[in-house]
């Protein structure tokens, strides 16, 4: 037997990417909602282009998202019947504090997600929270700049304030920042960052960087005062790279590129700044502004267990022409000649998450909690609307596989295992609905166009065994 007893399989999601109902019930804007499907999309995810407001000419998905807001129950009710023992979900934040800054939280949205909780709850599921999920109320955007000042780190606190004393007693596991790594690859997306003309916007990223990591200090802090049972993770969109030759300087990148990555988790989990960071702030005259104040509380306040994305391996080279990288991932990579790819070009190793199952174990030895991987693919339903997505079935058994051999063959702590998007939903790179993760397929299109009827695939019995059989049949 691979998989400890209490093993926490499971599913996940995310609140702009699911819930829809943007304007209902007192909530607010935030700069997940106005991500457009569009040709300049990735102009916008990355802060290149300033795009705070609705407008004619594009689609907006986050504004129906798969109506998860109306739908949690029949939802959440699928998930308890694949035999969910966790299912992790994230917080609008402007469900809460509709404009970040609020002297008062809105109660309609802290009931939808006490709802959400006992819906789980109601069936022995283990709520696994993400505070942030990429969002960042507009408000704060337009008045603040988003992370780059300092203020955003008093808003978080108090919404974490807010939903600790809450929720206290009903959620054990949280998340402070989904993917805090994407501040560097799409900063409006990932941290509501956008650029001004000529500014240094690495100077930016890592003063936002650091504003983030100090409220993840924090939300740990306050957690453990409010309720000590709290466990808080980290979260990092991971990934092993390869070099794409013994060519020493291929290698040498290679390690430039992990620690680019590991950054934000070695403060996370170690409590303070690696040298090679500080050394390269120094060489690119970036000065941030750190207190001494902020040095205590990351080095008091690291995190319970760390979590993290994998969804396929990077390979990388001392240099690396744009044309040669494959399409697709925010994260660049060039093509490995011994992989297949999905439809979306991202490519398919799970060896890689092995590899990288051990990296991450051997770097921190706290335990690991893999919260998203899945295969984004175009799924056709027949006529009776049953959806044959056997090429799911393989990745995921893959990849189980995997996560199996790193915990029974090296030793691996690993606690639990959600895939991503268990339920089909909104993409969050492309905007599009027709990349589809889930075991239950939603009728939606990427128009908008769709009745919403949720129907179970093939994966989704298949994934209820694997559950029932705690990984045994895969
Ligand atoms: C992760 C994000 O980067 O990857 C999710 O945390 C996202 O929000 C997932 O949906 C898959 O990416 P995509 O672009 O296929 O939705």
């Amino acid at each position: 037997m691979s998989f400890p007893m209490n093993f926490l399989w499971g599913g996940a999601t995310a609140a702009n990417q699911c819930e829809g109902a943007y304007d209902l019930d007192g909530r607010g804007l935030a700069n997940v909602d106005v991500l457009p499907i569009g040709p300049d999309r990735f102009e916008i995810l990355a802060g290149k282009k300033k795009h705070f407001k609705f407008d004619d000419e594009h689609v907006y998905p986050a504004k129906k998202g798969i109506d998860f807001y109306h739908h949690y129950k029949e939802d959440i009710k699928l998930f308890a019947e694949m035999g969910f023992k966790v299912y992790r979900f994230s917080l609008a934040w402007t469900r809460i504090f509709p404009n970040g800054n609020d002297e008062q939280p809105n109660e309609k949205g802290l009931q939808f997600y006490e709802d959400v909780i006992n819906e789980c709850l109601k069936y022995d599921i283990e709520p696994l929270i993400t505070i942030t999920h990429f969002d960042v109320p507009m408000h704060l955007v337009e008045t603040f700049g988003s992370w780059r000042n300092r203020k955003l780190i008093e808003c978080y606190e108090r919404l974490c304030r807010t939903i600790f004393t809450r929720y206290k007693g009903m959620v054990k596991y949280w998340l402070t920042f989904n993917e805090i790594n994407m501040i560097l690859h799409l900063p409006f997306m990932g941290a509501g960052l956008c650029f001004e003309e000529g500014e240094n916007e690495e100077q930016v990223k890592y003063q936002a960087a650091h504003y983030e990591l100090v409220a993840s200090a924090l939300a740990t802090k306050i957690a453990k005062e409010i309720d000590p049972e709290m466990q808080i993770g980290c979260m990092l969109a991971g990934g092993v790279f390869y070099a794409q030759t013994p060519n020493p300087k291929d290698v040498w990148a290679v390690r430039q590129a992990e620690m680019e990555n590991y950054f934000f988790i070695d403060v996370q989990a170690r409590g303070k700044y690696p040298s090679y960071a500080i050394k390269e702030w120094e060489r690119k005259g970036i000065e941030l502004d750190i207190t001494e104040e902020d040095l205590t509380l990351l080095a008091e306040n690291t995190v319970d267990f760390i979590s993290f994305s994998y969804y396929s391996s990077r390979v990388t080279a001392d240099q690396t022409e744009e044309a040669e990288k494959t399409a697709g991932n925010a994260f660049a990579s060039l093509e490995n000649p011994y992989l297949s790819s999905s439809e979306w070009g991202w490519q398919i190793d799970p060896l890689g998450l092995r590899i990288t199952l051990n990296d991450i174990y051997q770097r921190y030895q706290k335990p690991l909690f893999l919260v998203e991987n899945g295969l984004g693919a175009i799924d056709t339903p027949d006529e009776n609307h049953d959806v044959a997505d056997d090429y799911r079935i393989d990745y995921l058994s893959s990849h189980i596989q995997a996560m199996s051999d790193a915990i029974s063959l090296d030793g691996v702590d690993l606690i639990g295992y959600t895939t991503w998007g268990c339920i089909d939903l909104v993409s969050a790179g492309t905007g599009e609905m027709k990349k589809r993760y889930g075991f239950i397929y939603v009728d939606l299109d990427n128009e908008g166009e769709g009745t919403l009827q949720r129907y179970k695939k093939k994966s989704f019995s298949w994934y209820q065994r694997v559950i029932e059989t705690n990984g045994e049949e895969r």
